[in-house]
């Protein structure tokens, strides 16, 4: 079942905002018309990506903390020192409106 997360218009172009909903922490991302949806918590330390720097050409974020690099798409982290990788969701964009798969998360949640 899809659950509305927020408005594409709640997030800047090339950057994120952290949203938390029914137990998920989420980092919603956007590129251009793109929004994609990842887990927002680093996967090497408790820090939120939604805070990082969203690079769109690369299709990454990067944590601030120590400088990994997740990729929007399947959450596989580029650089050290974070080696696992985030969840990712599933998005529909209808609109405004952003919908994800909260149910249909990648295996890594
Ligand atoms: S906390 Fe994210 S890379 Fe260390």
């Amino acid at each position: 079942m899809s659950t509305r997360i927020c408005s594409v218009s709640d997030v800047e172009p090339d950057s994120a905002i952290r949203v938390d909903i029914e137990g998920h922490r989420l980092a919603v991302v956007r590129c251009g018309d793109d929004v994609y949806v990842i887990g927002d918590r680093c996967t090497h330390a408790d820090i939120s990506l939604s805070e990082g720097e969203v690079d769109c050409s690369e299709g990454t974020i990067e944590c601030w903390k120590h400088g990994s690099e997740f990729r929007l798409d399947n959450g596989e982290p580029e650089t050290l020192p974070a080696t696992k990788p985030v969840p990712t969701y599933a998005v529909t964009v209808d609109g405004d409106d952003v919908y994800v798969e909260l149910s249909v998360e990648s295996e890594n949640a």
